[in-house]
């Protein structure tokens, strides 16, 4: 019999024996798959899970394939003992914690590479990002066997990248969105942030206040062009560098250059070391 680990009432599976006992007797279960350094917005995905009634699993796993050779994999923030003490007291069920050899045995043969909305973007920024995470909430996805996973609306594309797959591989899980969490000064809550100088703390909401007078103007007068250009001007004026600040299909991810259907407001802005992602819905 696999060894289950229980805080209060949440199990914590570290190998794949466990992990499977604990998920079959917790029955159709909610699965919000994080990297760690959790903070309000990943708990706002449990407590939407719990929302929908089902028994919640969490993953915690720093996927070394969607980071690329010069990016901060070995210093992304790791805090397995405050994620632990969160997530019970969010209500988490269960939380599934693998290790790099249960994820990538040295055998293992296969990547999920995507087209389609993966190509652009965080695509062409991060060259193999997307097949990282493809392949890491595939494999999530078959080990927890969740009825439902929920992501966060700050990581848009990602979103579409994981919904394309489910659709592509008929993956029996629905994919829930969850709106952006935000600090009071609107910048959108992300792991990295902490690794923000106060100075840079005090600039980096200016790109979510950059990207809400586009999409207003945008709404307004239909005018994208000429938003998308101030906007990308009052990010360069605060301190950052925009790689990309665009009007995209909200599915496809293809550049707009009208408002012609379900469309979001995209960025991605270098300040100091640390890139800022966030975007918001136009229509
Ligand atoms: O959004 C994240 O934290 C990661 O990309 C995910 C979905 C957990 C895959 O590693």
């Amino acid at each position: 019999m696999p060894e289950i680990v229980k805080t209060a009432a949440m199990i914590i599976a570290r190998d794949l024996k466990t992990l499977r006992s604990a998920a079959k007797s917790l029955g159709a279960l909610g699965l919000v798959p994080t990297m760690g350094a959790l903070h309000r917005g990943h708990l706002a995905l449990v407590a939407a899970a719990r929302a929908a009634g089902q028994p919640v699993a969490a993953s915690i796993f720093v996927n070394p394939l969607q980071f690329g050779p010069n990016e901060d994999f070995l210093a992304y923030p790791r805090d397995e003992d405050g994620d632990l003490a969160a997530l019970a007291a969010a209500g988490c069920d269960l939380v599934w914690l693998p290790d790099v050899a249960t994820m990538y045995p040295p055998d293992s043969a296969s990547t999920i590479t995507v087209a389609g909305p993966a190509l652009r973007w965080e695509g062409e920024a991060r060259p193999g990002h997307f097949a990282g995470v493809a392949t890491v909430v595939a494999k999530l996805f078959g080990q927890v066997r969740p009825a439902a996973a929920y992501f966060g609306e700050k990581d848009w594309q990602q979103i579409q990248v994981i919904s394309r797959i489910v659709a592509d591989l008929l993956l029996p899980v629905s994919v829930v969105p969850v709106p952006t969490m935000r600090e009071d000064d609107g910048l959108a809550l992300s792991s990295r942030n902490r690794f923000l100088t106060p100075t840079e703390r005090l600039t980096a909401p200016k790109l979510y206040a950059a990207l809400s007078g586009a999409a207003a103007m945008i709404r307004q007068n239909g005018d994208v062009e000429p938003a998308l250009a101030r906007a990308r001007m009052a990010v360069t004026a605060a301190g950052m560098t925009p790689d990309y600040l665009a009007l995209v299909a909200a599915s496809s991810l293809e550049p707009l250059a009208a408002l012609t259907g379900p469309a979001r407001l995209i960025v991605a802005a270098r300040l100091g070391r640390i890139r800022l992602l966030d975007n918001v819905p136009v229509r």
